[in-house]
């Protein structure tokens, strides 16, 4: 009931505006970005949350893109600062409170644990008292190549009558330039990190983002000199966001991670490790393939917009069935062959996206609420073994009688607490 209640508020809010014609082409706004600098040498870690810019006001996000760039505008390849992330979420600002800044940013994203934005829906993110989640979407090396445009009508809602928000970036980007074990780097093998806060290594974990947080180093070459001033560079994430007026003809998406580690109602750890080790002859050999499956209840009912698989080097595939074996989404990685920016060989530089609600039979997209979703993973053991994978699908559905996300959990003035 109260969401129903909710979902009629935040309909009076968007009908209040002048009316559109549902059925014209939607007019798309885009506007580039460029984060604030940050400073880079060979083996550096670095894993910050900044206060970014955002367009203005109430929107609907249908597209945004991202990468690295150096301070010429130059992209950075993967083989020079591997883009283990970036993150974009969108906090609400408690009444009488202010953005969080620097230290203050840094300290409170920190403490908010781990991975907690991978969790699916339900439970929002919550850094403090009124700060809590509303909008947020991720990506990795994989973003070059990444299609995230979510289709007309839908849209990632933004802002709000009577709200306040923030924009927060994080970018966990790893320089491996000169580095001993480039791959290695890249998958935080713990053995070759140092430095850093590394007061959250759990034992017995051999790699993943524990071992490689901000200000850690990876090892260097011996014979590398580091020490050249020429190598100290600065780059920054270039972001392309692209976004509509926010009316009536907007259908609002609400996201979900499913977590290929994850159980029914047990929270999975979003890394794993995929152990063995084969020869690259052996590659088509069946125990030369980790394959990882999950079952997991839907939270929401409705239409399955969009879905794209977050994936790490050595990654074979990833698929979503349904509870009736129904395939609805199959989102591979795409490699690359070459050295240039977008094009590196041997790492992940694109993922395939579904719009499975979209297609020739829409109903493979349509998903129940609580229907069983059957999530596959699939990675070679070839070079293994691998350490700090991930396997993640994050989707956006349209839900039957709106969205849980995009109203905050308490909000100000006559907002009514939704769960
Ligand atoms: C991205 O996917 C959409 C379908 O959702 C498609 O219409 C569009 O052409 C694609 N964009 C690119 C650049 O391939
Ligand atoms: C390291 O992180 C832990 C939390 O994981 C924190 O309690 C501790 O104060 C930090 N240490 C330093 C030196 O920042
Ligand atoms: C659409 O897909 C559903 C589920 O797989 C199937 O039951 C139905 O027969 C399909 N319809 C058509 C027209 O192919």
């Amino acid at each position: 009931m109260a969401l129903r209640w909710a979902m009629v508020v935040l309909l009076v809010g968007l009908v209040a505006g002048v009316s559109a014609d549902c059925d014209a082409k939607r007019v798309e706004k885009t506007e580039t970005f460029l984060s604030t600098g940050i400073k880079i040498r060979p083996g550096d870690v670095n894993n910050k949350f900044y206060d970014v810019g955002s367009p203005a006001g109430s929107f609907a996000t249908v597209d945004f893109n991202a990468e690295l760039v150096y301070e010429n505008g130059d992209p950075v390849p993967l083989t020079d600062v591997y883009l283990h992330h970036w993150i974009m979420f969108e906090f609400t600002i408690p009444t009488g409170g202010a953005k969080l800044v620097g230290q203050e940013l840094q300290e409170a994203m920190r403490g908010s644990g781990a991975h907690a934005y991978h969790v699916a829906g339900g439970k929002p993110l919550r850094v403090a008292a009124g700060r809590e989640v509303r909008q947020g979407w991720a990506k990795g090396g994989e973003t070059r190549h990444l299609n995230s445009t979510i289709p007309a009508p839908y849209g990632m809602v933004s802002g709000g009558e009577g709200l306040r928000t923030q924009w927060v970036l994080n970018v966990h980007g790893i320089d491996t330039r000169g580095a001993k074990n480039r791959m290695g780097c890249t998958e935080c093998r713990c053995d070759l990190f140092s430095g850093g806060n590394r007061s959250r290594v759990p034992d017995n974990y051999p790699g993943g983002l524990f071992c490689c947080p901000d200000e850690s180093r990876c090892a260097l070459r011996e014979d590398f000199n580091a020490d050249d001033a020429s190598l100290e560079r600065t780059i920054h994430l270039k972001y392309t966001w692209t976004y509509i007026a926010l009316d009536e003809c907007v259908i609002p998406v609400q996201g979900m991670g499913l977590d290929v580690t994850a159980k029914n109602g047990v929270k999975g750890t979003v890394e794993y490790n995929v152990e063995g080790h084969c020869k690259a002859e052996d590659f088509h050999k069946p125990e030369c393939v980790d394959v990882r499956e999950t079952v997991i209840e839907s939270l929401y009912g409705g239409d399955l917009v969009y879905a794209v698989a977050h994936l790490h080097a050595y990654a074979l595939d990833s698929t979503l069935w349904g509870e009736d074996g129904r395939l609805i989404c199959h989102s591979p990685p795409m490699y690359g062959h070459g050295t240039a920016a977008g094009d590196e060989k041997g790492y992940v530089v694109g993922i395939r996206h579904c719009n499975p609600s979209l297609g020739a039979n829409g109903s493979v997209g349509k998903i129940k609420k609580g229907e069983k979703l059957r999530f596959q993973v699939k990675y070679t053991r070839v070079d293994g073994p691998h350490t700090g994978v991930m396997g993640v699908l994050f989707t956006k559905i349209a839900q039957e009688g709106g969205i849980v996300q995009s109203v905050p959990l308490r909000g100000s003035g006559n907002r009514k607490i939704l769960n």
